[in-house]
């Protein structure tokens, strides 16, 4: 077992994180390299991936970005040769890049459907495949899948985001079988609202992040650190028997549906 400084044991640990760039993926990076990983940054934002392992290197660990878009599969496959050479093979993999573009089913345009599915599930099964590589040589290795509670709640003109979330969800329980066995785990993290570039639009209004707010019994919206502690856990071995998991990191948000019912005398 690991000192106490390294509770998690995930020192020199070479951990990716697809959409490294931004919000989640960024407060997943940072906790990773506090925790002592070595971590490469992947996003098709280039600048965005530079400015984020800057801040990495405050933590004296190696780190690495990467430009990349996770729809190509030829683009991975450049990618996990970078990564290889330059920081080692990979032990964690962190599918977290993804794209909202709400609307509704009716109207929602066969490219927009087809560009949702490519980068929120379809990248996550050709990532899992060209990093998870390292992992099944190594007979060791994790890999955590962000969904989101749109994939296990419908919700009205979330357009092909919450049928994506829902594969996800799948996506990370049959790798968990296939590969539990050969010592690669797989698990999900379901954030509830976080408040990042993506869903800054719903807290521009003081109002709307009241209303927000008032759902969740944490009473406050999540910050991509909660993600990021939930992610550093998973990816260590002190998760070593959690495979095929879900973690909720909500605040409490998914149990709030009977709350909503009005009851006499309440
Ligand atoms: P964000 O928009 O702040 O960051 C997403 C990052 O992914 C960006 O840096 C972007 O450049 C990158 N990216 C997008 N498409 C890419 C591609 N094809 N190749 C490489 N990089 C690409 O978004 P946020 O909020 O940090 O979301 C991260 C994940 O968390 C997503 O999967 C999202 O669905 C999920 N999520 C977010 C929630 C929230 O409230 N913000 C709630 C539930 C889930």
């Amino acid at each position: 077992m690991p000192l106490a400084h390294d509770w998690l044991g995930l020192t020199g640990r070479v951990c990716v994180v697809t959409g490294g760039g931004s919000g989640i993926g960024e407060g997943i990076a940072l906790e990773l390299a506090r925790a002592g990983a070595h971590v490469a940054v992947l996003d098709r934002d280039a600048a965005a991936a530079a400015r984020v392992t800057a801040s990495l290197d405050t933590f004296g660990r190696k780190s690495l970005a990467v430009t990349c878009d996770v729809t190509s599969e030829a683009g991975l496959a450049k990618a996990h040769m970078t990564v290889q050479a330059e920081l080692g093979p990979c032990a964690v993999l962190v599918n977290n890049a993804g794209i909202l573009r709400p609307g509704a089913l009716e109207e929602v345009s066969l490219e927009t459907w087809n560009a949702v599915l490519a980068v929120n599930l379809t990248a996550y099964l050709i990532a899992a495949r060209t990093f998870g590589a390292d992992m099944l040589t190594a007979k060791r290795g994790s890999i955590i899948n962000i969904a989101s509670l749109a994939g296990r709640h419908q919700q009205p003109r979330s357009g092909a985001y919450s049928a994506a979330k829902a594969g996800v969800l799948m996506l990370s329980k049959q790798l968990s079988v296939e590969w539990g066995v050969r010592g690669v785990r797989s698990n999900v993290v379901l954030p509830g609202l976080i408040r990042t570039p993506l869903s800054a639009a719903f807290y521009a209004d003081p109002v709307f992040e009241a209303k927000r707010t008032a759902m969740i019994p944490a009473r406050r919206i999540g910050e991509p650190d909660d993600i990021g502690n939930a992610v550093a856990f998973l990816a260590s071995d002190r998760a070593s028997y959690i495979n095929g998991g879900e973690i909720l990191v909500d605040g409490g948000l998914d149990g709030m549906l009977m709350d909503l019912v009005p009851r006499p005398g309440f």
